[in-house]
């Protein structure tokens, strides 16, 4: 077949696809990533690009307006190169290698909870460092160099668990306790199974580390972690490489089944995400790929699957089952990370296809399963899982909330990282705007915070109705409110104030998805008491997780209908839970096999059966809900 260039603008990056090749997989092959939320399938439009030159053929162009199209703006999944080409790649379409924002509001705190719980469970991390020395071998102490290693090895482990050495191990081992003069450094995994060897080095006083890591659908954060410590020395997190694939699970899902190749490549994204951030941290400690013995994974089932390249076709096919719940330890060598060849990389265990590891981890770390109180642990993320419970029963449930509080599917909805708007202010009167934007710059979008600070105060200001209409005939009369060729919105910042030249507006579209997005949060909580016949107001403690829950008011929350009418002292933020729980594991032997324990105590009920969900999702499709009396504190706000 015939191959052309493809010239990619501002970055002026060159590349040779095939005739056919789509515009979005021949930029993924370029190193520059395109946003697909529908993933690819030419619905959601957020792949545009413009072609400058060349020919290309387009068999979609969604709803790009006659005037995008004669200005060359295209789809590119559904645009296939036809000869060489230059094309220009506006900012939005790209996933942007961001800067996650990784500091919790209440770090000290939750460091304290994550230090209590390492002293409940005992300080046993999964893979540790010893220093030995080995006698050497003469004529008459003839034994062979692993018998050597291993007699000296168990001696100081005072341990008759069984101790192994991978081949790898042993076929550079006579030279390394060589070059070492029997002098040695041994990196091993330290499990209730046994020791494995991972390493052997010449004796030095270097510290061992491990890495916590969080696979999110959106977004994915690095830990890395002082073995010796347990401090944590290093972060790093940025989005999901799989993106360009779909923004959630189930486009992924669609996507990496249609070909072992689109297997390959989807879990080849997600390790090169975690790889690229592992390569930041290495490079800013210095340190290199051998100082890492061990890694805690903690994912929805989906990502869990995909990453270890397990084939999810059946997750989204009735009645949804994943391939595994519990998967063995694999080595970074299996899979490709970048940690020492031998390291076991450990991931958590999931309930079922739509309550994975990372919220068994995430429970782990809020101690739910410990606890006398009956515990709401929440994470507001895509899949809006929730479980609830104390020390003698939890059930849990996904209500699949979509992206929007992590930005997704709203106009100018972005990730909380400097530029985004995060607490809105609405005068009632004259609907002047104040605003907060993350890193005091000029705003540049909405995060999660903002857009539900956002949803109250439109409300509030009688912009919006209780449906999320707009009202265009606002006594106000601003130039604020105001109708487009679609739809209708309401201006938060003026062009001139975003450094740019396009208002950033929320629209009624964008209102409306956030309704659903709290709507189904809400309708899960709702069905989960119901399973289990409880009541709201006996739920002792909420607990919040997910990157977008440092940030949230509680007050606006409960105004809009997102969380439960409930006193503000019952709430507590735990942030990214996810990595908590890996790090926990990481840490400890004892938690990693209570984690086993969780996910199996753990009872999953399945929305989809029944309709008490959807009559409680539909009665949620109100600000703050269709029952006014479910929130008693906002009733005479109206
Ligand atoms: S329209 Fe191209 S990825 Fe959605």
């Amino acid at each position: 077949m015939e191959k052309f260039q493809v010239k990619f603008m501002p970055d002026q990056q060159v590349i040779e696809v095939e005739q056919g090749t789509s515009l979005l997989k021949a930029a993924s092959q370029a190193g520059i990533f395109i946003k697909s939320s529908c993933g690819g399938k030419g619905t959601c439009g957020a792949c545009k690009v413009t072609v400058i030159s060349g020919e290309a053929k387009s068999e979609r162009t969604g709803n790009l307006s006659p005037e995008q199209l004669s200005r060359g703006v295209r789809l590119s999944c559904h645009t296939f190169v036809e000869g060489d080409l230059t094309v220009e790649v506006p900012p939005e379409s790209r996933l942007q290698a961001h800067q996650v924002l990784l500091e919790d509001a209440n770090a000290a705190l939750l460091t304290e909870t994550s230090k209590d719980l390492l002293t409940y469970y005992g300080y046993h991390p999964l893979a540790r460092k010893v220093n030995i020395r080995c006698s050497e071998p003469t004529l008459t102490d003839n034994a062979g160099d692993w018998t050597r290693l291993s007699i000296e090895l168990k001696r100081v482990l005072q341990s008759d668990k069984p101790l192994t050495i991978p081949l790898s191990v042993l076929q550079t081992l006579p030279e390394t306790l060589r070059q070492a003069h029997w002098d040695l450094s041994v990196i091993l995994t330290d499990l209730e199974s046994g020791y494995t060897v991972l390493h052997v080095e010449p004796a030095n006083d270097r510290p061992c580390y491990g890495l916590a890591i969080d696979v999110g659908t959106t977004t994915v954060v690095v830990y890395l972690v002082d073995l010796d410590s347990g401090e944590i020395v290093d972060k790093q997190g940025s989005y999901n490489k799989q993106a360009q694939f779909g923004d959630d699970v189930i486009s992924r899902i669609v996507y990496a089944v249609d070909s072992t190749e689109n297997m390959a490549e989807i879990q080849k994204a997600v390790v090169d995400t975690v790889n690229v951030l592992i390569e930041g941290i290495l490079e800013r400690q210095s340190l290199t790929s051998q100082n890492i013995a061990s890694a805690v994974i903690a994912g929805n089932t989906t990502m869990s699957q995909l990453f270890l390249g397990i084939n999810p076709r059946y997750i989204r096919l009735e009645p949804y089952i994943p391939t595994v719940n519990s998967t063995p330890a694999v080595s970074a060598r299996e899979i490709g990370l970048r940690l020492l060849p031998e390291a076991l990389i450990h991931t958590y265990p999931s309930v079922a296809s739509y309550v994975g590891g990372d919220i068994v981890s995430g429970a782990l770390a809020t101690d739910m399963a410990n606890s006398d109180e009956i515990i709401l642990f929440i994470d507001i993320g895509t899949n809006g899982e929730i479980v609830l419970g104390n020390k003698d029963w939890l059930v849990s449930c996904a209500c699949s909330a979509g992206p929007c509080f992590e930005g997704g599917g709203i106009l100018f909805g972005m990730r909380a990282m400097p530029g985004a708007i995060e607490r809105v202010d609405i005068d009632p009167e004259s609907l002047d705007v104040k605003l907060k934007v993350v890193g005091k710059i000029a705003p540049v979008g909405i995060c999660g915070s903002g857009l539900v600070d956002c949803l109250a105060k439109l409300r509030k200001a009688g912009i919006i109705d209780r449906a999320g209409n707009f009202q265009l005939e606002h006594p106000s009369q601003s130039a604020r409110i105001r109708a487009t060729e679609d739809d209708k919105e309401f201006v938060l910042a003026w062009a001139h104030q975003a450094g740019g030249d396009k208002d950033i507006v929320i629209s009624e579209n964008d209102v409306k998805n956030l309704i659903r997005a709290k709507g189904a949060i809400y309708a899960g909580i709702r069905s989960l008491l119901q399973t289990v016949a409880l009541e709201i107001d006996m739920i002792e403690r909420i607990v919040i997780g997910g990157g977008f829950g440092n940030y949230l008011n509680v007050h606006d929350s409960v105004e809009i209908g997102l969380l439960p009418d409930l006193p503000q002292e019952k709430f507590e933020f735990i942030g990214n839970s996810s990595v908590k729980g890996a790090r926990l594991a990481l840490l400890s032997q004892k938690a990693w096999n209570e984690a086993a324990d969780l996910a199996r105590k753990m009872t999953y009920i399945e929305l989809s059966i029944g309709t008490t969900f959807m009559d409680e999702f539909v009665s949620a499709l109100f600000l703050p809900h269709t029952d006014l009396s479910l929130f008693p504190s906002v009733e005479g706000t109206f």
